[in-house]
């Protein structure tokens, strides 16, 4: 059978961040990104079949049988396509008077408690059907995948029903079936307590445990389950029982912890071995020292702590303490309304302190970790998936020193070209270009 080839020729630099796909990086691991200067990747049958000095390419090219097609990457790099490993992607509505009240002085928990925040968009996310959701979601999906993200991990949590956090879950789903961008999905009903259980929390966290979770399994909605865990929202107790319940129903932990005040989740996430411990901004020199020894993950959201005004987590000691690090949008309508884990990146560096090395290894290898994914994403190895990105820039310290600009250039998914020159271009299939997806 004739196969067609796919070589990406002559990259200036080719950043593999090879070598972690068993484990997580963490410390000096997290410096070794693999690049090869002057590099070209060969793709066969969607997966990555070479990648390697040129003058190796040729000769490899040389001893298969197939159509090949050259892409020109001289003056660009390559990397691995970017993971972004905590979104809340799925929502209707929008919160733009919350950033003029929080400019006012109106603070993140006290807005949730009268009834906004969280609480605002889970109002707009109940009144809007399935399909709604699809298309609201397809068009910050588009924006993601034109930032050079393949594979992108989003929540539930604005239904708070045993409905509607089926119908957000649903929506994902059918968006990861329709759209080029894989969605991995996490059940996180116990994102907020809903209005009509203000007086009775427990009843909720019953609810969370004995009808959604068991729904979601059953349907095969999630793979991973994530609470609140912050001061009037839940309880580290509750989070424990959910997460608990969770683990039951195979639904593998994660948890929003110490975001605005030190509360024991980075704790918590050691002591039930979560797949991630997000966000973090407050966690305690305790909790990231447990957190290293059981090999949890901090996931940070630089961007949610800018946006916040707030200070950010303090990457350098968690790298430092030996914990591994991932870094993602936070995509969400209250406290992160960006598509761009570039900017991320650079947040990172500027606000944080991480190297563009450990940035890149964090938007890579180490988000695949995050969502349970890196066996077959997250680095230029030869049989993982052809899950690339171009970016116009002559080496990878660019991506970190331009910002708030979009150096994607081509985007490749399963091997087939879907952004071309930062435009998107088509399905998979070749159909219908997805730029306008949703309609
Ligand atoms: O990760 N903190 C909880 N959840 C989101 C915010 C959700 C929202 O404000 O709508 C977060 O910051
Ligand atoms: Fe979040």
């Amino acid at each position: 059978m004739v196969t067609s080839i796919l070589y990406i020729k002559c990259a200036s630099q080719v950043v593999t961040v090879s070598g972690g796909s068993d484990r997580p990086k963490r410390g000096q691991d997290m410096s070794d990104i693999g690049v090869i200067e002057n590099g070209s990747v060969v793709i066969d049958g969607g997966k990555i079949a070479f990648a390697g000095p040129d003058a190796e390419a040729v000769h490899y090219i040389s001893k298969l049988n197939g159509e090949v097609t050259t892409i020109d990457a001289s003056g660009k790099i390559v990397t691995p396509g970017l993971i972004d490993p905590h979104t809340h992607l799925v929502f209707a509505g929008s919160r733009e008077k919350e950033l003029e009240m929080r400019l006012k002085g109106a603070k993140y928990l006290d807005i949730l408690k009268q009834g906004g925040g969280i609480l605002s968009t889970t109002r707009s996310t109940r009144e809007a059907s399935e399909e709604q959701l699809v298309e609201e979601s397809a068009k910050r999906l588009n924006r993601f995948l034109q930032h050079g993200v393949t594979t992108v991990e989003a929540k539930s949590g604005y239904g708070l029903t045993v409905e509607d956090e089926l119908k957000q879950l649903r929506a994902a789903k059918k968006l990861s079936e329709r759209h080029p961008v894989d969605l991995v999905s996490t059940f996180m009903g116990a994102h907020a307590i809903p209005m009509e259980y203000k007086e009775n929390p427990d009843e909720f966290v019953r609810l969370v445990i004995e009808e959604m979770i068991p729904k979601v399994a059953e349907e095969g909605l999630a793979e991973f389950c994530d609470v609140f865990c912050e001061e009037g929202v839940f309880t580290v107790e509750q989070s424990e029982r959910i997460l608990k319940a969770g683990k039951k129903f195979g639904l593998k932990p994660k948890i929003h912890a110490d975001e605005i005040v030190q509360f024991g989740g980075a704790e918590l996430a050691a002591k039930l071995g979560a797949v991630s411990a997000d966000h973090l901004l407050k966690a305690s020199n305790a909790g990231i020292g447990q957190m290293a020894e059981k090999g949890v993950m901090a996931v940070l959201l630089p961007g949610t702590a800018f946006f916040l005004m707030e200070k950010p987590a303090n990457a350098r000691k968690m790298i430092e303490a030996g914990v591994p690090v991932a870094l993602s949008t936070d995509r969400n309508p209250g406290s992160s309304p960006t598509e761009s884990l570039p900017l991320i990146m650079n947040l990172a560096c500027l606000t944080m302190k991480m190297t563009p090395e450990e940035v890149l290894t964090a938007c890579t290898i180490n988000a695949a970790h995050a969502i349970g994914k890196a066996d077959q994403i997250g680095s230029i190895e030869i049989g993982k998936k052809a899950d690339l990105v171009l970016f116009d820039a002559p080496n990878y310290q660019t991506l970190q020193y331009n910002y708030g600009v979009n150096l994607v250039d081509t985007v490749l998914k399963n091997g087939k070209v879907v952004v071309e020159g930062g435009i998107i271009i088509g399905t998979n299939e070749g159909s219908h270009p997805f730029s306008t997806f949703a309609n």
